[in-house]
């Protein structure tokens, strides 16, 4: 697998824009992942040039955050299919590719999503052989790595009138430009309200068992100079209790019909400590996050990882048995503990299963 230090880094090439960076880029016919196992200390770049070097990057967490998986199975479809020669191996070769891709991490339902969608413009262009098939699915990657963005930057907007001046937020494991095509969810809500004046600080907790917060979220908003502060996962109650907590902002990984949202472990934890301390809890999220065909959060599949993650830190045992532990990636919060979810199309409010609905009808009237 080839490696690329960040003096290399593809990033300009992405569509993320000049104010905001993305860890998937396309360059001289090839996919590149930014491996986010190695940040802060490292910005390396796997190229990624078949499509189980794609599968081993998602399920390592080398790319990771539900968007930005999705937008990586895109091109993964692409790049799967380069070597086919002959129309009849087209149709074959396509669902090899889409098994391993949908194999990889079972929570994120942009991962299916994408994928999905892709069969959709395979479907439409496979009888025009194996070059126009290739060049109508990179075509239509790309668009979904753009319109990832393009979500992300008006959640941004439509959340603005969600925040005060001087407004302290909370934020759980990180849902940001790394999470996505670009720009992210929770720290893209994060960031325009910053702008815009409506945020003073942000709490990042470290989100154990692998650190995305104190790694990635802070690793984000020193490049984008928000001021902000890392903190264990088990202050969160001590901060809100002394008032120091205004608002929360996650991202999620799906959220059933109903509003329930799936999110890595530890958001419900917070979820119901905002309940308490009346502290509003929101969820910044694409529709394609939105799984219709889920009813509610008992639905939702929960990873389940390497017990080895909890134990040990950095190739270090902290545990004196490696295998006792248990590792559930993602928690549910139910609908009732979220006060909005903010979406491209608008801010939602509860009663979920029919602002949902409007969402997708208002999505699809464009
Ligand atoms: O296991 P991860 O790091 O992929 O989990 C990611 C999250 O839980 C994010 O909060 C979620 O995918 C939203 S990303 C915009």
């Amino acid at each position: 697998m080839d490696k690329q230090d960040s003096s290399e880094a593809p990033a300009a090439e992405s569509p993320a824009g000049a104010d905001a960076f993305s860890p998937i880029a396309w360059r001289d016919g090839g996919l590149w992942l930014l491996d986010q196992t190695l940040l802060p200390a490292e910005e390396e770049w796997i190229d990624c040039s078949t499509p189980e070097i794609i599968a081993d990057a998602i399920r390592r967490l080398a790319v990771r955050g539900a968007p930005a998986i999705g937008v990586s199975a895109a091109y993964g479809l692409v790049v799967g299919l380069r070597d086919v020669e002959r129309a009849e191996d087209l149709g074959s070769r396509f669902e090899e590719v889409y098994e391993l891709l949908a194999s990889t991490r079972p929570t994120a339902v942009n991962l299916r999503w994408a994928l999905d969608y892709g069969r959709r413009v395979f479907e439409e262009h496979r009888a025009g052989g194996p070059e126009a098939t290739r060049a109508a699915l990179l075509e239509w990657a790309k668009g979904v790595h753009a319109d990832d963005i393009d979500s992300c930057r008006r959640m941004g907007e439509h959340a603005v009138e969600l925040f005060r001046e001087g407004d302290k937020v909370l934020t759980h494991c990180n849902a940001g430009a790394l999470a996505t095509g670009g720009y992210g969810t929770a720290v893209g809500v994060i960031t325009s309200c910053f702008h815009h004046g409506r945020l003073a600080q942000v709490w990042v907790d470290e989100t154990r068992p692998l650190l995305q917060g104190a790694r990635l979220t802070a690793w984000e908003l020193s490049r984008l100079n928000i001021p902000y502060r890392v903190v264990t996962d088990s202050s969160v109650g001590a901060l809100m209790s002394r008032d120091m907590v205004d608002r929360v902002v996650v991202g999620s990984d799906r959220i059933a019909a109903n509003g329930d949202v799936a999110n890595k472990i530890g958001t419900y934890t917070v979820a119901v400590l905002a309940a308490r301390h009346g502290v509003p809890f929101y969820v910044a999220a694409p529709l394609s996050t939105i799984d219709l065909h889920t009813a509610t959060g008992d639905d939702i599949p929960i990873e389940i990882r390497d017990p080895e993650e909890v134990t040990r830190i950095a190739g270090v045992d902290m545990s004196p048995n490696t295998e006792m532990a248990q590792n559930f990636a993602f928690d549910v919060t139910p609908n009732d503990l979220v006060a909005a979810i903010i979406t491209e199309v608008g801010v939602l409010r509860a009663p979920y299963v029919e602002s949902i609905r409007e969402a997708f009808a208002q999505a699809e009237a464009g």
